[in-house]
């Protein structure tokens, strides 16, 4: 309160906030009812000017933002308002009016009166601001936003997103309690439960040398409520997963985390859908169609290239492995013939792509991984590419039939010995071009389930199968036999929600037979012994009389960045961290002192560079 000299402000009053000081209304709920009376404003100071005399301030909270006028009339008050700045903290008194004729501001909830301020009690000045928190900060640093990230979280739209978010909260918790769930707190100092990512790890001080981990989710403590008669069990779960960040990932994240007992997949993908369409109504007011789509995993990489498909894209992939056969193109044949693909991708308007814009695609696609992409393009009536020259007149019509190609448009393909790679380099094609070509229906919300995914995927850095879901997952009964027989082939009960392109959640029908969980874990190259180590504790509560069971988690901050119309995960969250997993504002993670890593009997190695 520097700008504020001792005796201005003590003279007949105090700058304690009291009972007398405090708010009347909302700042954005002063409305023309009320004009005429004396009313009390609490909040801060934004947008100040100053117009022949007349101090205008914006006065803002949560809720909005309300006009307070300090005329000359008002002397000494009028006088140290000249001294407020943008983000200072006031509580104010003053009559309130009705704007006079012409002035008022229909953009604002309160733009039909202000309040004409007699006094005002400055409650908190405020430090030069590093970014103005009354505009719209987009084109402020986002590293800047995140180091004063609560000035960031005063901005409106934050307000709006966090609010959101807790109304969710509010909306999961009434859902499921109506439904007979019970909401269970699992442990965080815990040990590893595997979802592909890394774990984070917290050493434990009167065991020396031993390490808790932080949960990459509820799994095992959820599976072990059904063991003990929960039945239906849910939790707003802290996930932690030390894994390369991308624009809808973090290390902390949160999940509806659910699962129930004697159920089936119907079971789940039913209370999901009620609880989207719920939430949807409630957030957005939007109705959303139910039941959802439903599609198997191969099918939705056939056709649109991806497991987690965006049908607000019109675009769809082809197969014409059939055209290419018999031709005269050796190269796609020879791969053909060794069990490889060729797959297409047909852009209306293709057609009118210039040799340079067709090259660029080209690069785009190798740099997802193709080795070429062909491109044919159908011009009054005659098909134009590289290729043509290989292909019969009948071998070019069944090409067009098959890819749908009518005339003006392009056609992609894709020629490689893995199917799902194939599918996956023209399903990136297809989101860039449907996103910049216009062949997408921004405004709606498409739902999806995604199906019997793979059990196993190769990984060739392990040079071992591992879950492409989690262990835990039962494979479908009738090819049971299949995780040792041909694991490749074997598909999970599991099932991804999907939605405009985002996996929103993931769940499956889970192995409640010791035996195949001890199997599953054989198959994925955890010894016996490994396996009792890591998951014994589990594998012994299997054993006692556990009802068949399954279960989702929903990614909460995916839902609410999408909820909130927003473009990254961070926006969603009250303190995310950057791409190196830093928080900016506490600055975590830190240097400990020497003693604290003496006592948790731990020694840190430079590294070469720090030396
Ligand atoms: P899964 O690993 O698929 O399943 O996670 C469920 C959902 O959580 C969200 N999610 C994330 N959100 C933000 N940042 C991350 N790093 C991140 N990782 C995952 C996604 C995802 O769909 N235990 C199983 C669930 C089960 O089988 O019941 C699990 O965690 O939206």
């Amino acid at each position: 309160m520097g700008c504020f000299s001792e005796k201005k402000r003590g003279e007949g009053r105090t700058d304690f906030f009291d009972k007398s000081w405090q708010r009347s209304s909302l700042c954005g709920d002063f409305g023309t009812a009320e004009a005429g009376s004396t009313v009390r404003a609490n909040g801060w100071v934004r947008r100040r000017r100053d117009l022949g005399g007349i101090i205008f301030i914006e006065l803002w909270d949560y809720t909005g933002s309300v006009q307070v006028v300090f005329g000359p009339e008002a002397g000494e008050v009028h006088e140290r308002a000249g001294e407020l700045r943008n983000e200072y903290c006031i509580a104010v008194k003053g009559t309130l009016r009705a704007r006079p004729e012409g002035t008022e501001n229909p953009a604002l909830k309160t733009g039909s009166v202000e309040i004409v301020a007699e006094d005002f009690l400055l409650l908190s000045s405020a430090a030069p601001l590093p970014f103005e928190v009354g505009e719209g900060t987009d084109k402020v640093d986002e590293n800047l936003r995140l180091t004063y990230r609560y000035l960031d979280l005063r901005r409106e739209r934050m307000q709006r997103n966090l609010r959101i978010r807790s109304r969710m909260n509010a909306f999961t918790r009434a859902y499921l309690d109506g439904r007979g769930f019970m909401e269970v707190e699992t442990p965080i100092l815990t040990k590893a439960t595997p979802e592909g990512a890394r774990d984070y790890l917290v050493p434990s001080r009167v065991n020396p040398g031993t390490f808790y981990a932080l949960p990459q989710s509820p799994q095992l403590f959820k599976q072990i409520l059904m063991v003990s008669g929960c039945d239906r069990y849910y939790q707003i779960a802290r996930c932690f997963r030390d894994e390369d960040l991308r624009a809808d990932r973090q290390p902390e994240f949160t999940q509806v985390d659910i699962e129930m007992s004697y159920i089936v997949e119907d079971d789940v993908m039913e209370l999901i859908e009620g609880y989207m369409k719920g939430l949807f109504k409630d957030i957005l007011d939007v109705d959303i169609p139910t039941p959802f789509e439903r599609m198997l995993y191969w099918d939705a990489m056939d056709r649109y290239g991806s497991d987690k498909p965006d049908l607000r894209i019109s675009l769809e992939l082809c197969d014409v492995a059939a055209v290419f056969a018999e031709s005269s193109f050796e190269p796609f044949k020879t791969l053909l013939a060794k069990g490889g693909v060729v797959r297409g991708l047909a852009l209306p308007g293709g057609a009118a792509l210039s040799r340079k814009e067709l090259s660029d695609l080209e690069d785009k696609a190798k740099k997802f991984g193709a080795s070429g992409l062909a491109a044919f393009q159908l011009k009054d009536g005659a098909l134009k590419g590289p290729l043509v020259k290989f292909l019969s007149e009948p071998e070019q019509d069944r090409l067009k039939e098959l890819a749908g190609l009518k005339d003006g448009d392009a056609l992609f393909l894709v020629a490689d010995a893995d199917r799902a790679r194939a599918c996956t380099i023209l399903g990136v094609l297809r989101l860039d071009l449907g996103k910049t070509r216009g062949f997408i229906d921004e405004r709606a919300w498409r739902f999806l389930w995604v199906t019997r995914f793979p059990l196993f995927e190769w990984s060739e850095e392990e040079k071992r199968w591992t879950a492409m879901h989690h262990p835990f997952t039962s494979p479908v009964l009738e090819e049971l036999d299949l995780m040792e027989t041909d694991p490749a082939r074997a598909s999970a009960r599991a099932y991804d929600c999907v939605l405009n392109g985002n996996e929103v959640g993931g769940g499956s029908i889970r192995i409640h037979d010791p035996q195949v969980q001890a199997r599953a874990f054989q198959c994925l190259g955890i010894a016996p012994e490994e396996a009792k180590r890591r998951f014994g504790f589990f594998l012994e509560a299997l054993s006692y009389g556990t009802p068949p069971h399954g279960g989702i988690a929903l990614g909460v901050d995916r839902l609410a960045t999408l909820l909130c119309g927003g473009q990254s995960i961070r926006e969603v969250m009250p303190f995310p961290k950057t791409q190196k997993a830093q928080c900016l504002l506490s600055k975590a993670p830190d240097i400990v002192e020497e003693a604290r890593l003496e006592e948790l009997r731990i020694r840190t190695v430079p590294l070469e560079e720090d030396v």
